[in-house]
């Protein structure tokens, strides 16, 4: 009966909607087709189902089971495309904006310390000046014997030295390349030494066991005091600003003869008083003086045809008043969160 097979007809189509709203996948919805559309398929049993009706019946069924197709096929198309869709909306939230500005990679900076040390050895290559390194470890005789500080001289004790053994330790001033340079090359000299140097320091806000100077050495006929003045205020305007001064406080310096301790304009008040530089308007930088004839003996040079001034300067002086740091185990703890502040 006709009647029958639009009964038919409807439960094929409450079950294919069932198994539609289940196929996940397009290999799911593909199986979907054929188990009901498909040759073999649910629906061919419905339309075998005709023979049995009335011939007047016939026309009416033909009908009514390929409208029934369309309908399950549109039913079918329709889910595909769901599927289509809902397959782009993954993959866009995958997607990359390209409009979106780009994060950049994090890109390291020098250290304070570097660029102290850059800074300064800029100035003296343009002036000149041959920069040269020397070796950490050292012997006694060049850390200090040759720089006539003799044997019970209070910077020797184990105290204020790593000693590795008797005669070599780790250097404790960039001094030693002096002599090393004079005895190496004759006179003209004009070098700067950057580098580390080592002292049995407890460690505290200005004291470190390891810290870094550079030494200027110039030996020449006729060089004096004037120069090392005039070089220096170079070196200040250089790494501080441009209206750095130098003064020189007389010092005693067992390998110099004046010795000076050297000063600079505070840049942090420009010579009026702060609490960078304790209200003087100047800052302590480095020791200096006129090459002690001894030391120009002990290098092979002759007192009477050459002179020459020498100074030391502390790096990390330089850089803590440049970035006006208070503690120096800033530079050697090396926090990323601080760093990125003083780059
Ligand atoms: N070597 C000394 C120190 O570490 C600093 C110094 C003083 C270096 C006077 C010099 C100088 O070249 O002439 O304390």
């Amino acid at each position: 009966m006709f009647s029958d097979l639009t009964d038919q007809l409807d439960a094929l189509g409450a079950r294919l909607r069932e198994a539609l709203a289940s196929a996940g996948d397009h290999a799911a919805l593909e199986g979907v087709r054929v188990r009901f559309l498909g040759r073999s398929g649910e629906i061919t049993q419905v339309r075998r189902a005709i023979g049995t009706l009335s011939p007047a019946e016939r026309p009416a069924a033909g009908k009514a089971i390929n409208d029934a197709v369309a309908q399950f096929e549109a039913e079918l198309e329709s889910r595909s495309h769901e599927l289509d869709a809902r397959a782009l909306e993954g993959e866009l939230a995958l997607a990359i904006d390209v409009t979106f500005p780009g994060i950049a990679p994090a890109t390291g900076s020098l250290h304070p310390i570097r660029r102290a040390m850059e800074d300064a050895c800029r100035y003296f290559e343009r002036h000149g000046f041959a920069v040269v390194l020397g070796p950490e470890i050292e012997t006694e005789y060049y850390n200090f014997d040759a720089l006539n500080i003799p044997p019970d001289h209070p910077a020797r004790e184990g105290l204020d030295s790593f000693y590795l053994r008797p005669g070599l330790l780790l250097r404790t001033h960039t001094s030693p390349m002096q002599v090393r340079t004079m005895q190496a090359h004759p006179p003209p000299i004009a070098i700067v030494v950057p580098g580390k140097c080592y002292r049995r320091d407890a460690i505290d806000a200005r004291h470190s066991p390891m810290f870094h100077q550079i030494e200027g050495l110039l030996v020449a006929p006729g060089i004096h005091l004037g120069h090392l003045k005039g070089v220096l205020e170079g070196l200040f305007r250089e790494v501080f600003g441009p209206k750095q001064a130098v003064r020189f406080r007389p010092s005693f310096f067992p390998f110099v003869e004046p010795g000076a301790e050297v000063d600079t304009t505070c840049p942090g008040c420009g010579g009026e008083g702060c609490k960078t530089c304790g209200g003087s308007g100047w800052i302590e930088i480095g020791g200096s003086g006129m090459v002690h004839p001894d030391v120009l003996r002990e290098s092979g040079y002759d007192p009477a045809g050459v002179t020459g001034w020498a100074f030391g300067v502390g790096i990390e002086r330089i850089a803590m008043v440049r970035q006006d740091i208070d503690d120096i185990r800033v530079l050697f703890e090396n926090d990323p969160r601080v760093l990125e502040q003083l780059a």
